[in-house]
């Protein structure tokens, strides 16, 4: 994508069985080769986590149980979405801040990652984020 960070809605399919959501990978729902996947449970509602940016790393973030808030700095403007909705997903691009908040008790955040972990291509300073931003 283009944008820096979007709402997704994944196809769901629902009958008397329950309900059963699909994102393909490598283009069709997912943007990107899925390299990655780990998941956020049993953070209590007042703890904030995040608080990085990341300068390669695209992410999708899906909310598959329970809700969440995140907060999204691309250096220009803030936004806040909620994520309730297991259909529902949040594709952020690089050199995004972010800040995931606001967890349910039953929160489960599943994050789909386009790169494998790399802890030097994480920025945790703001002030740094700011000043690559407008570098
Ligand atoms: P951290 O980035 O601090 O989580 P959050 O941003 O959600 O608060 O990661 C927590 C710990 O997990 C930290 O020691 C790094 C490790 N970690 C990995 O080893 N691989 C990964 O893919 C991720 C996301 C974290």
């Amino acid at each position: 994508f283009d944008e820096n960070y979007k709402v997704l809605e994944f196809k769901e399919f629902g009958d008397e069985k329950g309900n059963l959501v699909v994102a393909e990978g490598s283009g069709f729902d997912i943007p990107f080769d899925i390299r990655r996947v780990f998941y956020i449970y049993g953070s209590e509602r007042d703890i904030k986590r995040g608080n990085h940016a990341n300068r390669y790393t695209r992410f999708v973030l899906i909310n598959v149980s329970g809700s969440s808030k995140v907060l999204i700095d691309d250096g220009k403007k803030r936004e806040v979405v909620a994520l309730d909705k297991p259909r529902m997903g949040l594709y952020l691009g690089p050199m995004v801040w972010k800040e995931m908040y606001d967890f349910s008790p039953d929160s489960v955040l599943l994050c789909l990652a386009s790169e494998h972990y790399i802890e030097s291509e994480y920025i945790r300073d703001y002030d740094e984020f700011i000043k690559e931003i407008n570098g």
